[in-house]
């Protein structure tokens, strides 16, 4: 037996407005086929008035409990991993955690950008290895269309807004039973000018725009996911034809094919919603992840492996058994 982080429920939540290639080219100068041929993007979910990241965290940390069949008082952790918290401090995770009735346990954000939600899956994993608590909301949220440049039209076709959670359980499990097998993370902060936020409370005093060098963060994407890829396998101990579901994160769909093919991946095993939400930073992957559980894809004792690769530069991997 060992003991294991098990994946015991998962939801998620996008805002109400959904907005085509098509409508988006009524204001800005794009068109939906320059979107689709370029990253397969063919609608987003769009943040109306209300409608905030904390509020769509709650809602699919609720979903989440209730594939679980758990309550907010059985929860001992939450991490949330977003780039675009409601306000400076306090925590999102703090919000959430008042909102589901789990006072008094630990709760905290963790900024990775798009990886966000694997650093946030490895520290709540590690943590619950460590005995800090019994079960855990792991969470990735964001309202990326708030920190968007409207008028960049290199940039906010991209995005989109949403929000995906898991409850993970420390639970004492066979070998090849359910649960985080493997986690791989890493940095390099060299190359934070090629997708950056241009403000923050301790420079502009802005929230700032997002700005990106997508030709050459493309190249590096590549690359560095093929390599945590291999990096993570090897560590858990399996090989690629033994993956049931790649989730991956959800930024274009030519990045999702040359990666699954530099990693010899049939495309059929890649879960794929980057059509249908656009990048959603932080959220993508456990979005694409409830998504695959829900319409029946993903079924228990299926090996999955998680990937992201995000401004910083960040960039990991993981691998579970569902
Ligand atoms: N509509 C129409 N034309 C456009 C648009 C648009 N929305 N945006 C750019 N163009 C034009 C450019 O101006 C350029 O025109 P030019 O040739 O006359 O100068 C032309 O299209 C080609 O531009 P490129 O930037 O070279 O286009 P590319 O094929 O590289 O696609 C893209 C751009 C989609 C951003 C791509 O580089 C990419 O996906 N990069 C990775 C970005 C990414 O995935 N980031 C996220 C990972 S990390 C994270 O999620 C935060």
């Amino acid at each position: 037996m060992i003991r294991r982080s098990v994946l015991l429920g998962t939801g998620s939540a996008l805002p109400e407005r959904a907005v085509s290639n098509a409508e988006l080219a009524k204001t800005v100068d794009t068109s939906d086929q320059w979107i689709v041929e370029r990253t397969g993007i063919r609608n987003r979910h769009i943040a109306g008035e209300g409608e905030t990241t904390g509020t769509l965290a709650i809602l699919a940390a609720r979903r989440a409990l209730e594939a679980a069949g758990l309550e907010g008082k059985d929860i001992g952790l939450i991490v949330l991993a977003t780039a675009t918290p409601d306000q400076t401090f306090p925590a999102t995770a703090a919000k959430v955690q008042h909102a589901i009735g789990a006072n008094g346990g630990i709760a905290f954000d963790v900024a990775a950008v798009c990886s966000g939600f694997l650093y946030a899956i490895a520290v709540a994993d590690s943590m619950l290895q460590s005995g800090m608590a019994q079960r855990a909301l792991v969470i990735g949220a964001e309202t990326m269309s708030r920190i968007l440049d409207w008028e960049d039209r290199t940039t906010c076709v991209l995005f989109g807004d949403g929000a995906g959670a898991v409850v993970l359980e420390s639970r004492e499990v066979a070998e090849d039973g359910p649960g985080i097998i493997a986690s791989r993370l890493h940095a390099d902060g060299a190359h934070c000018d090629l997708l950056c936020v241009d403000g923050g409370p301790s420079s502009t005093g802005t929230v700032g725009h997002i700005r990106m060098r997508g030709p050459e963060v493309f190249k590096h994407a590549v690359v560095n996911l093929a390599g945590v890829l291999t990096e993570v396998l090897a560590a858990a101990g399996i090989e690629p034809k033994d993956v049931d579901w790649v989730v991956p994160h959800q930024a274009n769909q030519r990045i999702l094919d040359a990666t699954a093919r530099k990693f010899g991946l049939p495309p059929e095993k890649v879960v794929v919603t980057v059509d249908r939400h656009a990048n959603t930073s932080a959220a993508s992957v456990p979005l694409a992840l409830d998504t695959a559980v829900r319409d029946g894809r993903i079924k228990p004792g299926d090996l999955l492996v998680l990937e992201a690769m995000g401004g910083g530069f960040t960039w990991g991997a993981c691998v579970l058994r569902a």
